[in-house]
């Protein structure tokens, strides 16, 4: 196949480079368009735009495929911990036992978290949102845990790895507990990274929490099919600010901002909100999806639509099933997994969403999974993050170690005014 194509501009021809991925995907790499041509793409939302060659995570929209290192997700989600999941996607390969091991004991090791940093999450105002607090707190990590001069850089990066990964976890239970008034649970090396996890959060002086391991189960499982997602809002913004070359830190903050709207990380948390405004209204899903086929209505179907996925997501597919078991097996009936499948039915069979190719996408029943295991609402998004660190790490990696690196600058094109002349204020209008 001919590796080229070509641009004809005001009748002059240019050539252009042509990539081929290894799943065949292809693209016109316009690297030096401008320098030839003068010429620069506009891609609003970079729908058609490619920022970077990447080894890490791949996803066919149309076929509904996704997979970390070449490993399929459902595979990873039956047989991996989330744990070695973070391992593949950061070192490429699945670890040995060893290497498994080693890691942990790093996970570990870097769990606790400052303790003059308490005071930071005790002035907060109780209403801040968790997504807010956790941005913030990633941020401070870099100025109570600096870099130290005689460590080497491979070893100062995995140091920072681990603590992010460590750390994060514990500072999510700690700002949940400190906002509730609790006393906080320090993190225990006899635990597993998600059963500390629920132990930090739930456990009580006045009411031991057991952890249960179709908890545990589920939330693996949950964590593993948030680990990464290409270059989705979040991770793009993660690479955008550490093209700066800023330190990890700072690019993870600006990651889980990105994550914190409701088009993005924000989504699960809005979808249980919709289906409890549908539960309120008397349960019936059809005025919801009326609204969301009315064009003068802002109203979107949470949950639904994907900016790649143009058919199932297939994390939704594996989601429903760990919906429908962790429930069984806690023997919990929740009505809003009654309505969600209600919605679910009536919205891939209509018309619109068909026309669309809207499907339920990761956050359509994770919600429902979240709140089987006792998370609070307003924590959904920041247990999206924690299951996206992975990711944001990786990727970052990646982008330090590519030989291509830039500085993210995207141009434009100016629709402003022409250039006109300053107007001492007593003389205008
Ligand atoms: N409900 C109703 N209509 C929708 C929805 C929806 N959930 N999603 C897209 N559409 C419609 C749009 O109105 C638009 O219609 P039109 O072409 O007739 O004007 C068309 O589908 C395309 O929509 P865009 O916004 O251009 O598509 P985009 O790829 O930018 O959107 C997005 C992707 C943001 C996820 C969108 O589908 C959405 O808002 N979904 C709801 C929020 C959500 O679930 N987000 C989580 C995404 S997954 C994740 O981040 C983990």
């Amino acid at each position: 196949m001919e590796k080229k194509a070509t641009l004809t501009v005001n009748g002059k021809t240019y050539d252009i480079p042509l990539l081929i991925g290894t799943e065949g995907e292809m693209a016109l790499d316009i690297s030096t368009l401008r320098q030839k041509t003068g010429l620069i793409t506009l891609d609003p939302g970079y729908a058609n735009t490619g920022s970077c060659t990447s080894s890490i995570t791949f996803m066919d929209g149309e076929k509904g495929i996704l997979r970390y290192r070449g490993y399929p997700v459902e595979q990873l989600a039956e047989y991996s911990s989330f744990r070695e999941t973070a391992y593949l996607l950061i070192n490429g390969e699945l670890p040995s036992a060893k290497e498994l091991e080693r890691f942990s004991l790093m996970l570990n090791d870097h769990s606790l978290v400052h303790e003059d940093m308490r005071s930071f999450f005790e002035n907060f105002p109780r209403r801040a949102h968790p997504m807010g607090i956790l941005s913030s707190m990633v941020n401070a990590l870099r100025a109570f845990y600096p870099e130290i001069p005689e460590r080497s850089e491979e070893e100062e990066i995995n140091i920072t790895f681990a603590r992010l990964l460590s750390k994060v976890r514990t500072m999510a239970a700690v700002s949940y507990k400190i906002s509730r008034g609790h006393k906080v649970v320090y993190p225990r090396h006899d635990l597993s990274y998600c059963a500390n996890f629920l132990k930090m959060m739930f456990d009580s002086p006045v009411k031991p929490y057991h952890v249960h391991d179709d908890i545990v189960d589920a939330l693996n499982v949950f964590w593993i099919l948030h680990a990464d997602h290409e270059q989705n809002c979040s991770t793009a913004a993660v690479r955008l600010v550490g093209s700066a070359r800023v330190n990890l830190y700072a690019a993870i903050s600006a990651g889980i901002c990105a994550l914190w709207g409701p088009l993005h990380g924000g989504a699960n948390q809005a979808v249980v909100e919709m289906l409890q405004d549908i539960q309120d209204s008397g349960g019936d899903p059809a005025p919801f999806i009326a609204r969301a086929r009315d064009k003068n209505d802002p109203f979107r179907l949470m949950g639904f639509g994907h900016r790649v996925y143009k058919t199932y997501d297939p994390r939704a597919r594996i989601m429903e099933k760990v919906c429908n078991r962790v429930l069984k097996k806690l023997k919990i009936h929740d009505p809003l997994l009654d309505i969600a499948k209600r919605l679910e039915e009536m919205a891939v069979n209509d018309p619109y969403f068909i026309d669309h190719h809207l499907y339920p996408n990761v956050d359509f029943y994770s919600g429902i999974v979240l709140r089987a295991m006792g998370i609070p609402l307003n924590m959904f998004p920041v247990m999206f993050a924690i299951g996206r660190l992975p990711g944001w790490i990786s990727q970052w990696k990646e982008s330090m170690e590519d030989p291509k690196w830039k500085l993210h600058r995207p141009r434009q094109i100016y629709t402003g005014l022409q250039k006109r002349d300053y107007i001492p204020v007593d003389q205008r209008g």
